[in-house]
């Protein structure tokens, strides 16, 4: 299904111009002889055929889009610069502030290694505002002609750092942490997903990329019965949310370590993530959709504590968004490995419970 786009700008877009109007020409050619318009019909018929040469030949090949959710800074920023830097790719920034977008892409054109095709949105897209999300998905299918996106990145995502480990974020306790940062980082990228999922589906290789982290590793639960629960075969969408939203209820009840969830909402909510991301995957096998754990890098979310380079941490979730896809059977007869509903960790597909 994939088609061609056409980038709308002021100084490239195009209007219909057809060149020979009567309604427009001049009254002098109206009144030319009846074999005189004839010879001059076909003079333009033969101008017109030799205009459509060179436009025909000048076709060029589409450039994938790519959204990154929270790419203004930090591992989103750096996933922009990758794949802008990728000539197959146009990068979209998305995120709140609009301001902070337009400077990142700035950067990024003058700053990065290679020509950098990065732009972001003149519109703001905040993850506790679902109609922002809205608009902005009407605004990628309005602006990019066939409505066509063919990766969506959700890096943006928001942690408290138990409670203010590096003094940097404001003091939440932690009943009031879990409703912020589930609505946020679950519930915020799930209505990314189902916005964007439309104009995913109109791209020959539809890829959604899920940033998530060692947080959400599947040991933190403490029951057997919750452990059963994410990891089911049957769990749907908004199953999984019921979930997610017990979680919160229960942490503001103050009963959840009774009922075996873990003292920590950030990492719920990316549990929330793979979670998703194979559930998602499963119920759409034409998407490769996986998760990422980008590793400890600096950024502010940590108050640059981190130890890897967030350039690092943006290298697995750009190859993923590159990847293409292989149903073919392996040599031998064998089925290929499924490339969907994977967590994935330095270039490497890593189990859910970080113990192999
Ligand atoms: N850094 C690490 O060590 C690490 C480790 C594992 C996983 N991760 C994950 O990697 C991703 C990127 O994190 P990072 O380290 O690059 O963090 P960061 O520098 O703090 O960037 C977070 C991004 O999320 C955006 N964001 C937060 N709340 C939002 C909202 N309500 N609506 C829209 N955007 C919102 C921020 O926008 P503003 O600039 O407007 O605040 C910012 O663009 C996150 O999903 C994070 O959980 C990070």
């Amino acid at each position: 299904m994939a088609g061609r786009f056409r980038r709308r700008h002021p100084f490239t877009s195009y209007h219909s111009i057809h060149p020979f109007d009567y309604a427009a020409a001049p009254i002098h050619m109206l009144t030319l002889t009846l074999p005189l318009r004839w010879a001059g019909m076909l003079l333009l018929l033969l101008l017109l055929s030799v205009m459509a040469m060179p436009i025909s030949g000048l076709a060029v090949p589409r450039k994938k889009l790519a959204l990154i959710t929270g790419g203004n800074k930090g591992i989103g920023k750096e996933i922009a610069r990758r794949i802008g830097m990728d000539p197959e790719f146009t990068a979209i920034i998305a995120c709140r502030n609009v301001e902070l977008g337009l400077a990142a892409a700035e950067d990024l054109r003058t700053n990065s290694e290679y020509e950098c095709d990065v732009i972001a949105l003149p519109i703001s897209m905040d993850l506790t505002d679902p109609s922002s999300i809205e608009a902005v998905a009407h605004w990628v299918e309005k602006e990019y002609e066939d409505g066509i996106l063919d990766v969506l990145i959700n890096s943006a995502a928001i942690c408290f750092n138990d409670p203010t480990l590096y003094g940097k974020v404001q003091f939440t306790p932690f009943q009031d942490q879990a409703g912020i940062t589930i609505r946020t980082n679950y519930f915020g990228t799930l209505h990314v997903i189902q916005s964007f999922t439309p104009l995913l589906k109109r791209s020959s290789s539809p890829r959604i990329i899920n940033i998530a982290s060692a947080a959400g590793r599947l040991t933190i639960l403490r029951s057997q019965q919750l452990v059963d629960a994410f990891t089911s075969d049957t769990l749907t969408v908004p199953a999984l949310s019921k979930l997610m939203e017990q979680f919160v209820s229960d942490v503001e009840s103050g009963t959840h370590t009774n009922k075996g969830w873990p003292n920590t909402c950030y990492g719920m909510s990316k549990l929330g993530i793979i979670a998703l991301t194979r559930i998602l995957a499963k119920s759409h096998p034409e998407m490769m959709i996986n998760s990422v754990d980008p590793g400890y890098c600096r950024t502010d979310q940590n108050d640059n504590q981190g130890t890897v380079d967030p350039a690092r941490g943006a290298y697995t979730p750009y190859l993923l968004a590159l990847m293409e896809r292989d149903d073919e059977e392996e040599e031998g007869g064998g089925e290929k490995e499924a490339e969907s509903g994977l967590h994935f960790y330095e270039e490497q597909e890593i189990p859910w419970t970080y113990q192999s």
